[in-house]
């Protein structure tokens, strides 16, 4: 999903549009990107993350709402870190934030009352697309076939795995919203890279072999 994002964007012509957001005690994997989104402490003993991972707030309310602050406050307080983050860093450099809808390994932290209905408009504002980490919580974990459902996360796109097989074989899924499914089908054209299954391309594909 990371290389779909930077493949896009160079493609669009924002090739700085590369910085990608995860979340305190997230966990989303032990690759050299992954572990840099995994943002729990033990990875510092890697020298990751790597340069351009950023970590937002964990919108743990028990954990980290402060004395006498309501669970509302609290997560308005969480959304204004992330605009601040994003300002910070440059709207015009970040590709992605991607969440777990309950974080799981990080400590099976719910989010706050109202946290993504507060920071989706914030990522729409600055075309930052949101991209939902099922890998625990997809196909009926939280009750609902995806854990953004739950949440009404709205993704931009669905990251998959475990539950696809019950686990008995490994396999995981990259599931495209439509407005990214169309990037990358445009951008792939042009790279040959994720190539995706358009009969133009395929008979294109089929043309060039010998
Ligand atoms: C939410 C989440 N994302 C990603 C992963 C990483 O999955 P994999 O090890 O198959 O890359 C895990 C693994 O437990 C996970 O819990």
């Amino acid at each position: 999903m990371v290389k779909m994002l930077w493949m896009i964007n160079r493609r669009k012509g924002e090739p700085e549009r590369r910085k990608i957001i995860t979340r305190i005690n997230a966990y989303h994997g032990v690759t050299v990107a992954t572990s840099s989104m995994t943002a729990k402490p033990y990875n510092a003993e890697f020298g990751l993350p790597l340069p351009g991972f950023l970590h937002a707030d964990c919108p743990h309310f028990w954990r980290f709402g402060l004395d006498g602050e309501s669970e509302e406050a609290f997560t308005e307080r969480m959304a204004r870190n992330l605009r601040d983050l994003i300002e910070r860093e440059g709207p015009e450099t970040i590709a992605g934030m991607f969440a777990e809808p309950v974080q799981g390994a990080g400590g099976v932290i719910p989010p706050s009352k109202g946290y993504f209905d507060a920071i989706r408009p914030i990522l729409r504002e600055y075309g930052i697309p949101l991209i939902a980490d099922e890998v625990i919580c997809g196909f009926g974990r939280l009750g609902e076939m995806w854990g953004s459902d739950h949440y009404d996360m709205e993704p931009d796109a669905i990251i998959a795995s475990k539950c696809i097989t019950a686990g008995y074989y490994p396999m995981g899924a990259v599931i495209l919203g439509e407005k990214l499914a169309n990037d990358l089908t445009e951008a792939s054209e042009a790279a040959e890279e994720f190539p995706t299954a358009l009969p133009q391309q395929a008979a294109r594909s089929a043309a060039r072999l010998p």
